[in-house]
């Protein structure tokens, strides 16, 4: 009897051991990772407040080799089927005025620029920093130019492509078009995509 006292007792701080010891590792790592978690957390939010978030790089240039490709497939086929002499309303003035409403609803903002130094109309020439390296850059054969500038404090991405001689009918309005040596730009698109993110504040309705 005194023997089975004894193994009990024994038994049973063995167990209040064993409790204690699974008490110790299911607790304690999982609380400091939940801890830790917490902790990430707050550092994040914190960052969050002191950084503005911005739209990544690499997705404004999405957006602009996206935008590119549709404006210009509608402005070449545009001039194909509905331009077909020099009377008729050229895709390059509907494009100006699509453009200028484009950047209104502020997505973005676009340009139809010259690079021959004979603009059909005189606001078409380029008429900053940018615009004038772009022109430079695109006719010494460069396909892409791009650069990050602050504009009223905020930071925009900026980006331009070239505008070559894609059908003869071009000529028949711009003649001196065919004066520029095949491959070479006559004019660019120029882009400026603001890196804040979100909607722009003229579009919060959708409309
Ligand atoms: C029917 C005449 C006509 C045709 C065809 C035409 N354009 Fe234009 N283009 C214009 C006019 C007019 C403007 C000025 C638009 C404005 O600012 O309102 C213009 C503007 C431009 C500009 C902006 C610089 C500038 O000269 O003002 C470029 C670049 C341009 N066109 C390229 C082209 C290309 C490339 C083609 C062929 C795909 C083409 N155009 C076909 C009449 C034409």
């Amino acid at each position: 009897m005194k023997v089975r006292l004894t193994t009990i007792i024994a038994l049973f701080s063995l167990l209040a051991a064993t409790l204690a010891a699974y008490q110790a590792t299911a607790d304690g790592p999982s609380s400091d990772v939940h801890n830790q978690q917490q902790q990430a957390k707050r550092n994040r939010s914190k960052r969050a407040q002191e950084v503005p978030r911005e739209v990544p790089l690499a997705i404004a240039r999405r957006e602009v080799r996206m935008l590119d490709d549709i404006y210009k497939l509608a402005i070449v086929l545009i001039t194909d089927k509905y331009v077909h002499d020099v009377t008729d309303f050229p895709a390059g003035a509907a494009a100006v005025q699509w453009f200028k409403a484009i950047g209104e609803k502020g997505w973005h903002k676009v340009r139809l620029i010259d690079a021959t130094g004979m603009p059909e109309v005189q606001t078409n020439a380029p008429r900053d920093a940018f615009e004038r390296l772009a022109v430079r850059r695109l006719k010494a054969g460069q396909d892409f130019v791009e650069r990050i500038e602050t504009v009223n404090g905020r930071r925009v991405y900026r980006a331009a492509t070239p505008v070559p001689v894609v059908m003869k009918k071009c000529v028949m309005c711009h003649e001196h078009y065919k004066d520029v040596p095949a491959g070479k730009p006559v004019g660019a698109l120029v882009y400026t995509i603001p890196l804040r993110s979100g909607q722009p504040k003229a579009n919060k309705k959708g409309n």
